[in-house]
């Protein structure tokens, strides 16, 4: 595990934008996997001024998003579908039909669920996974005891989750209760891995990835097995780390 501190969240988001870049030029069709949430947005409008002033092409890159929310259409203000479009597909030279986010209104779940895997494993696998963290050390919508060899199925969210997410929807009844989530078996199947923090809320997760144990009670300390994985980390959300670290 490579854990980099950086000074602030534009710091983050071109210190994960520069991996993003060297991965795309690797592959005549990069896969890479995206997050939603307020963490990745500096790395997302990286990406699009980097497509616009200094020519990195999407015009071959296949995405696939790490969850969305059952139930909410896809124009709904907060459908991670329309999230990824809004801050980050809309303004580079993506191809929509190469974009995959899970469809949380398919009337089969679990068939969505199967499908997302096969359309993963038909494009070669994930080559980069960009990740955030929850405050509770949750990865996609993976929270605490999810199995660590998961693959993309439904999950409950916690009442942890829930209300952090509440900020975004007009109350916390209105958040959806389940989400389609790739497992953590998916993900960490992914060649490399960047997991982003900042903010000192995420201060006892991160600590928890990286120096507690092994555990499924903190979803992204699976990491740890992982052969290149790399935390991009704020130093607020980097607080309570005692071990030496990058900078
Ligand atoms: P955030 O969410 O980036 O909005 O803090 C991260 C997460 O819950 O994975």
């Amino acid at each position: 595990m490579r854990i980099v501190v950086v000074p602030d969240t534009a710091a983050m988001g071109k210190r994960a934008a520069d991996l993003v870049e060297k991965e795309m030029g690797k592959h005549v069709n990069p896969v890479i996997g995206l997050a939603t949430g307020s963490t990745p947005l500096p790395l997302y409008k990286e990406l699009i001024r980097r497509n616009r002033e200094g020519g990195l092409d999407f015009s071959t890159t296949i995405t696939f998003n790490l969850d969305e929310y059952v139930g909410l259409p896809t124009d709904h203000s907060e459908s991670y579908r329309r999230f990824m479009n809004e801050n980050l597909f809309d303004h580079i030279n993506i191809v929509p039909g190469n974009t995959h986010v899970p469809n949380g209104m398919a009337d089969d779940v679990e068939a969505e669920c199967e499908n997302y895997e096969r359309m993963i494993a038909d494009c070669g696998g994930i080559d980069l996974q960009v990740l955030g963290i929850g405050g509770n050390g949750h990865i996609g919508f993976n929270e605490p005891g999810s199995s660590l060899g998961s693959l993309t199925r439904i999950k409950t969210l916690t009442e942890k989750t829930r209300q952090d997410n509440a900020r975004f929807f007009d109350s916390i009844d209105d958040v959806p209760r389940y989400a389609i989530t790739m497992g953590i078996g998916t993900i960490i199947a992914a060649r490399k891995c960047i997991l982003l923090a900042s903010g000192e809320g995420k201060a006892d997760a991160i600590k928890d990835a990286c120096e507690g144990p092994l555990t499924a009670m903190c979803p992204a300390s699976v990491l740890q097995l992982h052969r290149y994985a790399t935390l991009i980390v704020t130093e607020d959300a980097a607080g309570k780390l005692t071990l030496p670290v990058e900078d």
